[in-house]
């Protein structure tokens, strides 16, 4: 068999939110591991930089390349520098991972004005700043992957309706930036993350709720971050280089159901312990 070489090989990558938000690894952290471990030179943007060095140490363990830059990438200014930051340090940008998110719960009756607002700018506001100054970048260095990450709170309501609405949005997004710099050779696409095991979600989970997230969906397999890095590598690589303005869900096939139809029927097959 032939030596294959390194699916992101020369590729410079930024993924924001390159940290995890507790001990363990989040979508953000397995997506630049991923990236390095495939070749590309990869820029850990987290507003927290110790977050960001963990993801540093696990990459420089495994002998690749990646730089540690802090930002807030609801700031529009920390956007800019943190494009300069990469085209300074390797020359050229062929990925952005949009990776950045956080929910607030609450119902339109419940939500404050500034947590609607915060959300608005971390999960929808972030990914047009840090595009802004990435595209014309990749336009130089001969076109590129965008990845934004939604989730599936975006297709289905979710109990908090400040998230819903951002993650629908960042769809909306997906598929309008997708039209507009196709023709330059970017490609915007966006992931759905599942009910995934993370340290995102870790501190409000017993095993009891993993077991009834598990069995929600086809597969019954718990998601981890990992199922969420290498898609965002698919998506980064050449290989998807004719996939463009799509949001793929990766959530072991729950939103391919009708809720309680499915369920009914497993249970009455047995598959469903209770
Ligand atoms: N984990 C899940 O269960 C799940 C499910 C669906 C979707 N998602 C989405 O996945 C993405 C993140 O996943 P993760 O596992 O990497 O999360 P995480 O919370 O573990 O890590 C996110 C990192 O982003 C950093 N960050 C937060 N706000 C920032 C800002 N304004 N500027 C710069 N950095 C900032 C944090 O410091 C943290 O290190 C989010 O968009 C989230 O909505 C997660």
């Amino acid at each position: 068999m032939p030596e294959r070489s390194p699916r992101l090989a020369g590729k410079v990558a930024i993924v924001t939110g390159a940290g995890s938000s507790g001990p363990g690894v989040g979508n953000g952290k397995a997506a630049a591991v991923l990236f390095a471990r495939e070749g590309a030179k990869v820029l850990l943007v987290d507003a927290v930089r110790d977050r960001a060095e963990e993801t540093l140490s696990i990459i420089k363990e495994e002998g690749g390349e990646a730089e540690v830059f802090e930002a807030n990438v609801i700031n529009a200014d920390d956007c800019r520098r943190m494009v300069e930051a990469a085209i300074d340090r390797y020359g050229r940008l062929d990925v952005l991972d949009n990776n950045v998110g956080i929910s607030r719960r609450g119902s339109v009756l419940e939500i404050s004005e500034e947590d609607w607002d915060f959300v608005m700018a971390v999960n929808v506001k972030s990914i047009v700043l840090c595009s802004k100054y990435a595209i014309p970048r990749m336009i130089e260095s001969g076109g590129g992957s965008i990845i934004n990450i939604s989730s599936i709170a975006g297709l289905r309501a979710h109990s908090s309706t400040p998230y819903t609405t951002s993650k629908a949005a960042v769809q909306g997004l997906t598929m309008s930036m997708a039209a507009d710099h196709g023709p330059d050779g970017i490609r915007v696409n966006c992931i759905a993350p599942g009910l995934v095991y993370s340290p995102m979600v870790a501190p409000r989970m017993d095993s009891d709720l993993r077991e009834i997230r598990r069995n929600a969906a086809p597969l019954r397999t718990e998601g981890d971050s990992w199922d969420i890095g290498y898609t965002a590598l698919f998506l980064a690589s050449d290989e998807s280089r004719w996939i463009n303005g799509v949001t793929l869900p990766v959530d072991a096939g729950l939103t391919s159901v009708t809720p309680v139809t499915y369920q009914t029927l497993a249970q009455q097959q047995g598959v469903i312990r209770n």
